[in-house]
């Protein structure tokens, strides 16, 4: 037997040992939890359970991972990896490009890279999942596998008892429905309820444009005074603006007591960036995420956002760090398709550390007799003869523009020639082309926003959204005619 499955047994054992002691419920999945993390060499581990809706998921035991990191936003049952939900054993490779992980810059900043995710079961119902998290990247081996599916079976076990008994002299009824809520177990680990109505519409607004935040993420010691101290807790933290915010009330009275603690939390923590929030600055905040006064127009038809202005800034940053990188010391031509890629390529062009032209082509496709053509309508106007190429694409679809692109540009016998894409729709992938630099894969669906459109509007969103369920023809993608 290999060493690794030595350790699996052991494992195995110590958590059959555990669920027959006389630990509570909750101390068993704690138990189950560590010996788990520690038998896959990972460095957190955590039993993510589905709230009574099935709407939400939340940490009800955890292992390696922050307090930070559990008082995160709401895990959208949607959203977050939902085929675990569905019954299959997953591994996110990397959590900074997986459209499947639903709080990406919070997961970068708690060093996670790769997760494996399987589902906990209580008597075949899937009722949240297990999952493991590594720090270097990681392919989960199929033992690796087989051992946390058994471990998420002790976990089910574990579950279905603490149900048992919580049901007794308790309601399970929610909406008149049966639920699977399982009480008393996971009525300790409740997600958090906020304070105030205006948190919640806060909330709305920053999901909605796939903000990441934390809801009251740590306490600041304001005065010591013998044993009494003041503290004074945030209402939210916005990773990725690395920015603590502090809702106000319409109250002038409490206002002008916050007033004085955030002066005096400035005072004492000048590191700290902190606002104070009135329901009227909320506009101002997330215009800077796309969301002006003119939202309302800007965004009709958008369904949700995939991509948030921050996120693809963070990605094209180091995409760009990369790009200089492997270009060290040389001078390559950007070469752009019109007019998808206007956005990407401005943004790519001036965070890179290295002297770089940029020139573009436009293309049109036809329908023809012979069926569909697609031409080059405006050509590049540099002499590509002998210089190192980087063709910037905005998306790669079936892939079929970009291998008549590689074949156009090839025969201006450039020294050499690669591709850098923002987005990847693999899914449809038809053309055999190799990418060289991939900002982000996506599902297959219909995208607008930072220079991609939909009948040539929504490319001024600084955002990647969906449309709206049933907005696009179907041949809206498919039928090209004209410029793109
Ligand atoms: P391909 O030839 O199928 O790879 O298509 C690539 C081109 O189709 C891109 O350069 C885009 O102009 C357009 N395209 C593909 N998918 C989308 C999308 O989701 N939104 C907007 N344009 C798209
Ligand atoms: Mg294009």
């Amino acid at each position: 037997m290999g060493k690794q499955t030595l350790g699996f047994n052991k494992a195995l054992g110590d958590m059959a040992e555990a669920l027959n002691s006389d630990m509570t419920a909750s101390e068993k999945l704690h138990r189950l939890v560590r010996v788990a993390a520690r038998a896959l060499g990972v460095r957190g581990c955590s039993l993510v359970l589905l709230d009574a809706q099935k709407r939400r998921l939340f940490h009800a035991a955890s292992q390696g991972l922050s307090e930070r990191y559990l008082r995160k936003g709401f895990l959208e049952a949607e959203k977050s990896l939902t085929e675990v939900l569905a019954g299959r054993a997953v591994t996110i490779l990397d959590v900074t490009t997986d459209p499947r992980v639903q709080f990406q810059e919070l997961a970068r900043q708690e060093g996670i890279v790769s997760i494996l995710g399987v589902p906990v079961r209580i008597k075949g119902e899937v009722v949240g999942t297990l999952r493991a998290y590594s720090r270097p990247q990681r392919e989960f081996t199929a033992a690796e596998e087989q051992f946390f599916i058994s471990a998420a079976n002790l976990v089910g076990v574990v579950l279905e008892s603490g149900r048992s008994n919580g049901r007794e002299g308790q309601s399970t009824e929610v909406n008149g429905e049966p639920s699977s809520q399982l009480t008393p177990l996971t009525s300790q680990v409740k997600p958090f309820t906020f304070a105030h109505p205006s948190e919640e519409e806060f909330v709305r607004l920053l999901d909605f444009y796939q903000i990441e935040w934390i809801y009251e993420p740590r306490s600041f010691i304001l005065r010591w005074e013998g044993k009494a101290e003041e503290r004074f807790t945030p209402d939210f933290y916005l990773p990725a603006l690395d920015l603590y915010v502090e809702m106000t009330t319409l109250k002038p009275g409490l206002t002008t007591e916050k007033n004085r603690k955030v002066r005096r939390l400035r005072e004492l923590y000048p590191e700290v960036n902190i606002r104070l929030l009135a329901r009227r600055d909320y506009g101002r905040l997330l215009a800077k995420y796309g969301h002006g006064p003119l939202a309302g127009e800007k965004t009709h038809g958008v369904g949700r956002v995939l991509l948030s202005a921050s996120r693809i800034q963070n990605r094209v940053i180091r995409l760009a760090k990369e790009i200089s990188q492997d270009y060290e010391g040389g001078h390559p031509v950007l070469v752009g398709v019109l007019r998808g890629v206007f956005c990407f390529m401005a943004d790519l062009m001036r965070y890179l550390a290295i002297p770089a032209d940029v020139d573009f082509m436009a293309l049109s496709y036809y329908g023809g007799e012979s069926g569909e053509a697609v031409r080059v309508t405006t050509d590049v106007g540099m002499n590509l003869e002998g210089r190192h190429i980087l063709l910037v694409e905005d998306i790669v679809d079936t892939g079929m523009t970009l291998s008549f692109v590689l074949s156009h540009l090839k025969s201006f016998r450039p020294a050499s020639l690669r591709v850098c894409t923002l987005l990847d729709k693999k899914a449809r992938r038809l053309a055999d082309v190799q990418l060289d630099y991939v900002g982000f894969e996506v599902p297959d669906e219909f995208l607008v926003g930072y220079g991609l459109d939909y009948q040539e509007e929504y490319r001024n969103l600084p955002f990647i959204a969906l449309m709206e369920e049933g907005k696009t023809q179907p041949q809206a993608q498919d039928t090209k005619m004209g410029p793109e």
